[in-house]
């Protein structure tokens, strides 16, 4: 009888370009590696972000969670699974898109503040001068440490191109958060930080066809880089730009967007939407929600990249759905925090 029980199997990982090691029973393909000490990418560690996702090669892996909502069907059909969600069940081989790929591989890097700006009253630029160069993708994101918090990194997307030495990062103050609290309040010219990164895989595409973007709060930041990038290639593709705040006072970097605006080679439009503003004041612009301006602004987009808190995405999300658009053309970074997972 008890013969039907066999004892579950440690299984042997090949992560290419890096290495191999032992997998334990119940163990993640995420946790194994991070016991390694190898730098998976990751975020949420619950299935929520896709940051983990990587390509299976060879071998077999038990799903905890199905990735199919979370993962395009290109990715499935090339046999993508999430590091955080997958127990071996054979030896396997895998490959990590940001491990493997040895030009742009992420890096521990050390570095110190050199400057701090409000954008707006609870949105911090906060620049990283640092130790070496950096190689990533604008729209990519790092994870951020630093001595004075002791709970682990933090997640910040770039928030401009690839400058010399130094990164920007728009950090927006969660109440009762350590690292945006610290960001916004304590942090200094001076103060050490440590990056590691890039990592993720929201990134302008190649493509011909117009562009939708839509932002919501410090989400702004990683579109903010992707679209500067663009305009230094001199980028002709239309982009139309939906940036959702509550009101006047959640709105940032307009002086920015007006330069990319007049600057841009296609057409370019930039559409503010406030939630929250009181009525009766002198805002002129949209209202409501961004998602209800979606079915209108993507009619001619073959892209959309979307990035902000998680219920904004879900809900911008459902309405692409339904407009049948492709999903193999819709980008997605969800701005996710410990009170998602927890
Ligand atoms: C890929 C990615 C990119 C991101 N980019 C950005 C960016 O560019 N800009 C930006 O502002 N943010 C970004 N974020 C979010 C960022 O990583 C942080 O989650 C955010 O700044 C909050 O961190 P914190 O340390 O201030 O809050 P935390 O201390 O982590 O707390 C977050 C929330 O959880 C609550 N909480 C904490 N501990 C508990 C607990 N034990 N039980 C219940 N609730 C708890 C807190 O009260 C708070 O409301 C990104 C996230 C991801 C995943
Ligand atoms: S870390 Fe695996 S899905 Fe977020």
């Amino acid at each position: 009888m008890f013969g039907l029980f066999k004892p579950a199997k440690p299984h042997m990982l090949t992560i290419e370009g890096v290495g191999e090691f032992v997998v334990n029973p119940k163990e993640t393909i995420l946790t194994a590696a991070l016991r390694q000490g190898v730098r998976f990418p990751h975020s949420c560690k619950v299935g929520g972000c896709a940051t983990c996702k990587c390509q299976l090669k060879d071998g077999k892996v038990k799903e905890l969670t199905a990735a199919a909502f979370i993962l395009s069907a290109e990715d499935l059909q090339q046999g993508y699974v999430l590091g955080c969600q997958s127990q071996l069940k054979s030896d396997a081989v895998i490959r990590v898109d940001s491990l493997s790929d040895s030009e742009r591989a992420a890096k521990l890097l050390d570095g110190k503040i050199v400057a701090k700006e409000s954008m707006t009253h609870d949105i911090t630029k906060l620049t990283i001068e640092l130790s070496a160069p950096t190689d990533y993708l604008p729209g990519q994101y790092a994870l951020v440490a630093t001595p004075a918090i002791t709970s682990g990194p933090r997640s910040y997307s770039y928030a401009t191109p690839m400058k010399d030495n130094k990164v920007s990062f728009f950090i927006r103050h969660v109440p009762g958060g350590e690292m945006s609290g610290w960001a916004n309040e304590s942090a200094t010219i001076g103060d050490a930080v440590t990056i590691d990164g890039p990592h993720g895989d929201f990134y302008l595409r190649q493509g011909e066809g117009d562009i939708l973007m839509i932002a919501g709060g410090s989400g702004i930041a990683p579109i903010l880089a992707m679209l500067e990038d663009a305009l230094q290639f001199k980028t002709s593709r239309n982009v139309i730009f939906l940036f959702g705040a509550r009101t006047q006072a959640d709105l940032c970097a307009l002086d920015q967007i007006k330069q990319i605006e007049q600057n841009w080679s296609g057409t370019f439009r930039f559409i503010p939407v406030l939630s929250e503003e009181p009525d009766g004041s002198e805002w002129q612009g949209q209202r409501g929600f961004v998602t209800e301006l979606i079915p209108e602004m993507a009619a001619n987009s073959t892209q959309t990249y979307m990035c902000g808190p998680p219920p904004m995405l879900d809900a911008a999300e459902a309405v692409l759905n339904e407009l049948n658009l492709s999903p193999d053309g819709i980008f997605c970074d969800r701005f996710l925090d410990r009170s998602s997972i927890i």
